[in-house]
């Protein structure tokens, strides 16, 4: 009966072609190692943020007079309302500790090269609609952080010249952060942003299935699909291909069981993670919430330190790096859009960093550094010392960039295998 339900699907939508080419028989480098988890890890996340900020939705007040009440009456009063918050939160941190490490993935293999810049970019756009998601998120319960912290970033704004005032007045619907930018932050968090970070992954997704996955030694693998007639992709069929092609397909393995054991390996040490977080740390020691967050907004009491939450601060360092307002802005931004230009400043003929010269290793690995520098600094209260080292951090950072751009035109790099090794 099922298989009859079935042919009957897929004589009117192509179901298990669509499954087995784009996931069962997903053509995927045997030599993906554990940096390769944690796509598959973001895609759970998103579905969790998913899930749970819908049913948080349920009982969640949107008003400035009601929101930071109804966030206690769902850690309180509502049945598991309290692990659903925290799944909540955990997720959002969560989120972006898989995706940093996924996009350093992507750096240390060639990722981003030739022919997958467009994969690289709908990332970018994914990354920048995931903070626009998470900055909108952090206001609604209303606390102290969440609205003082909105106060600042929309007032960055505010330094852009001639239209920074009225910008920054047009995101508000006020002249401070008020009822009204929680309403419009409340529908772009739940239903404008996730919609589109949904169509995006999908993107991203079709955008890697056209070119296929790219693999820690950077070299094209020998695999099928490029290899099919247009009537032999109609029905892929991977178990024969492995017998009748096998040469071919020596460099790749079936998507399913291979990586989907892997990746569930991978999520059994994710949840371990995840639960000690939920159960025993949700805040984090202040870093995944800030503990003024446990109290409500107030706009007659501004908190000792504002600041944002770990995932922003090493932007906001490089901000706060530049004494002018304006500039630093600009130095913010242009942070982020250097890492969305990246297939263009890397001029490199060779993708992976094991087979690039020594300096480039070094400049990934002083760049991450760097990073994690940044974002020390950036969240915790500056000193003049402080400052100082911000500076040249944020020189460093660029440095990055500027010097990939310099040696990867002429670099001397080693030999590349014919296949993939291991
Ligand atoms: C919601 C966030 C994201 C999700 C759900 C997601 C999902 C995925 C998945 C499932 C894969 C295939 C498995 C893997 O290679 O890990 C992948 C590959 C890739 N992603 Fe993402 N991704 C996200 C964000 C990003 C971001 C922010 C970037 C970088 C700007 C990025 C760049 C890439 C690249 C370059 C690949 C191909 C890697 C390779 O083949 O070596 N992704 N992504």
């Amino acid at each position: 009966m099922f298989k009859n339900l079935v042919d009957w699907i897929d004589a009117r939508i192509p179901m298990t072609r669509v499954y087995n080419m784009h996931m069962a028989q997903y053509p995927a480098p045997k030599n993906m190692n554990f940096w390769y988890v944690f796509g598959f890890l973001a895609t759970i996340v998103l579905v969790n943020q998913i899930v749970t900020g819908i049913w948080l939705t349920m009982s969640y007040e949107p008003s400035a007079a009601g929101a930071f009440a109804s966030v206690e009456y769902i850690m309180r009063d509502v049945e598991y309302g309290w692990i659903i918050r925290y799944m909540h939160s955990t997720g959002a941190s969560a989120f972006f500790v898989v995706v940093y490490l996924h996009m350093f993935r992507g750096m240390m293999y060639g990722s981003y090269q030739k022919p997958r810049e467009l994969l690289w970019l709908f990332g970018m756009f994914i990354y920048l609609a995931l903070m626009a998601e998470a900055f909108m998120g952090y206001l609604l319960p209303w606390g102290q952080m969440s609205y003082w912290g909105a106060q600042v970033i929309i007032g960055l704004f505010g330094t852009i010249p001639v239209i920074g005032e009225d910008l920054a007045l047009w995101i508000r619907g006020d002249y401070v952060v008020s009822g009204a930018t929680l309403n419009r932050f409340f529908a772009l968090h739940v239903i404008a942003l996730p919609l589109i970070i949904v169509i995006l992954v999908f993107l991203h997704i079709v955008a890697l299935h056209e070119v296929g996955s790219n693999n820690p030694d950077g070299v094209d693998v020998k695999r099928p699909k490029g290899s099919l007639s247009d009537d032999e992709k109609t029905k892929f069929e991977f178990h024969e291909y492995y017998t009748s092609k096998k040469d071919l397909l020596d460099d790749v393995v079936p998507f399913f069981p291979h990586m989907v054991l892997k990746d569930l390996m991978a999520f059994g040490v994710f949840i371990f993670f995840f639960c000690y977080v939920m159960f025993f740390n949700p805040d984090m020691y202040g870093k995944f919430i800030e503990h003024p967050n446990f109290e409500m907004a107030n706009n007659l009491k501004t908190p000792e330190h504002v600041f944002p939450v770990w995932y922003f601060t090493p932007f906001y360092a490089i901000l706060k790096a530049v004494p002018n307002p304006f500039g630093g802005v600009v130095a913010m931004f242009g942070a982020i859009i250097m890492l969305a230009l990246l297939p263009w400043i890397d001029r490199g003929k060779v993708r992976s960093w094991r087979y690039r010269c020594g300096l480039h290793k070094w400049n990934l690995i002083i760049f991450a550094i760097v990073f994690v520098i940044l974002g020390y600094l950036g969240g915790t209260p500056g000193t003049p010392f402080k400052e100082m080292i911000s500076k040249v951090f944020t020189v460093m950072y660029f440095g990055f960039f500027v010097l990939l751009w310099l040696y990867s035109k002429n670099e001397k790099t080693k030999p590349l295998p014919e296949r993939i090794t291991k």
